[in-house]
């Protein structure tokens, strides 16, 4: 009797917790099957491409009697109007969202006036561009609510697309997703004689990608929790434009395109699959064109690409699944995302370009080769910090002397992507995976794609003034990796000097 009473509870405690592991298992069965097939995003046949592309506009400049070109950024809030009637809270740069173009020649000196009239503290870092370390604008050059920073430098490398954007530490993502970026353009002599189309705005055209979800009338930030890459949007915008489309006047037009997405690495190529000309990577010319139909740009990288279209045609900029990745990565880190990004409508008649010249960039592309490297150095990423350290503002990481050639390997031996930005120089990639790098690695580069598994090479030298306090930065420029510790600083010392204090000035930034 007092058994078998024992033994029916026993049988009906376990069909409960039967039954509750069952409908949680449901549940989470369920949860997963929905995050599944919300985890790609395609927009492909999609987008309406109603929307005349925005070209951001040429920033003016004043040159005073020194000869130094002279710019004005003010970074402030407004609203957007990305959807017509719907106003977004966005950040610009001279306006509401993104910024000016910024455009100096080889040689020239150049100034620019920041004023934050944000209600918090930022910077603004010159993405690609060698420097002094204190003109860098990286986290040890804040400018305070309400101040202002005046950086002045000589614009010395060849002519290239680079861009700018904020680089507080710990909130450069959230800087950058509200809005403040835009393009550097540098020219040089050889850019200006080459038969390129360079006519800003209409066989020349800025192409910055980003990818962004909407939630109401506010851009939407949250990052999915299967993504550990950071946020993932549903759309893209190029120039701040959803659903552009780009009228071509010329049988050639010029595309600079520029991954400033935060997180999503882009496959471009074009809807019929067309080859076009790779002319240059992050920082100027390749020595010569390569003919592609994919170009896969991880956050902060540039391209620039020469398309040849036919008179009255449509053609579509499409970013395409990667086709390298595991299924990780390519179902929950965006990897078998597809986006239609830009829509090119040709005339009907179409001015005739000169081909692609066969030569473009010098030879030898004013990078080291390796070979005379003074000092190697290995770098491992890792999501909580690169070689076992997350970034510290106090600690220099690597001293480098001036004017000596060095190789930099970097490993990602972990389980997700990650790419490598290092300030101050362009790099030659010598291999990946102890290969010769493809043709897209082949010219000069500011930051480079470390996917899982993946073992990169680079060549360096640092020409820049020796200044041992001020830390230049190299990170993952998936921003929320480098907001979370993925960065590292280093100094430029004359021979025989020591690393200094970081921290000790400049940090508390901006005059008012
Ligand atoms: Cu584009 Cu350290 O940044
Ligand atoms: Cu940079
Ligand atoms: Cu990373």
């Amino acid at each position: 009797m007092e058994k078998s009473r024992g033994r029916r509870r026993l049988r009906r405690v376990l069909i409960t917790v039967a039954v509750v592991l069952g409908v949680l298992g449901a549940a989470a069965g369920g949860g997963f099957a929905w995050l599944w097939t919300r985890a790609d995003v395609s927009t492909v046949g999609k987008v309406d491409f109603n929307r005349r592309l925005a070209v951001p506009p040429l920033a003016p400049s004043t040159v005073t009697a020194d000869g130094t070109r002279v710019f004005d950024l003010r970074m402030q809030s407004g609203e957007t109007e990305f959807r017509p009637g719907r106003a977004t809270p966005t950040w610009g740069f001279n306006g509401s969202y993104l910024g000016p173009t910024l455009r100096a020649k080889r040689g020239e000196r150049v100034k620019v006036r920041v004023r934050n009239a944000l209600d918090e503290a930022s910077s603004v870092h010159w993405h690609g561009m060698h420097l002094p370390a204190a003109m860098d604008g990286g986290p040890h050059q804040m400018v305070a609510a309400g101040g202002s920073w005046s950086p002045s430098w000589t614009v010395d490398q060849p002519a290239a697309t680079l861009w700018y954007h904020p680089h507080p530490h710990g909130a450069t993502e959230r800087h950058v997703q509200r809005g403040l970026a835009g393009m550097f353009l540098l020219d040089d002599n050889r850019s200006r004689d080459l038969a390129l189309p360079k006519t800003y705005g209409v066989d020349d055209l800025p192409v910055i990608v980003q990818d962004v979800r909407f939630d109401g009338d506010r851009l939407d930030h949250g990052h999915s929790f299967l993504a550990n890459t950071g946020f993932l949007g549903d759309r893209t915008l190029v120039n701040g434009t959803l659903g552009p489309y780009a009228e071509v006047r010329d049988e050639r037009v010029r595309l600079r395109l520029l991954n400033a997405s935060t997180a999503r690495v882009y496959t471009f190529g074009f809807d019929d699959d067309r080859s076009f000309d790779l002319i240059a990577t992050d920082g100027g010319l390749l020595e010569r064109p390569a003919s592609l139909d994919r170009i896969q740009l991880s956050p902060g990288e540039r391209a620039e690409i020469v398309v040849t279209m036919r008179p009255g045609e449509r053609t579509v900029l499409r970013s395409y699944p990667w086709r390298r990745g595991d299924f990780w990565e390519k179902r929950f880190n965006g990897g078998d995302d597809s986006f239609d990004v830009l829509q090119l409508r040709a005339a009907r008649t179409l001015r005739p370009s000169p081909a692609v010249p066969a030569a473009l960039g010098e030879p030898g592309l004013e990078l080291p080769d390796g070979e005379d490297a003074a000092h190697g150095r290995y770098f491992e990423l890792r999501r909580s910090g690169i070689n076992g350290k997350p970034m510290a503002m106090d600690r220099v990481d690597e001293t480098v002397v001036r004017g000596t050639t060095e190789t930099w390997t970097v490993r990602n031996g972990g389980d997700m992507t990650h790419n490598f930005h290092i300030h101050d120089v362009q790099f030659r990639v010598l291999e990946v995976n102890g290969r010769p790098p493809e043709p897209e690695l082949r010219g000069r580069k500011d930051t480079v794609a470390v996917p899982m598994g993946t073992t990169v090479k680079l060549a360096l030298r640092f020409d820049g003034p020796a200044d041992p306090d001020t830390p230049y930065m190299y990170h993952c420029h998936l921003l929320s990796h480098e907001d979370t510790g993925m960065m590292g600083q280093f100094v430029v010392v004359d021979q025989g000097q020591r690393a200094g204090t970081p921290g000790a000035h400049g940090d508390h930034g901006g005059t008012r």
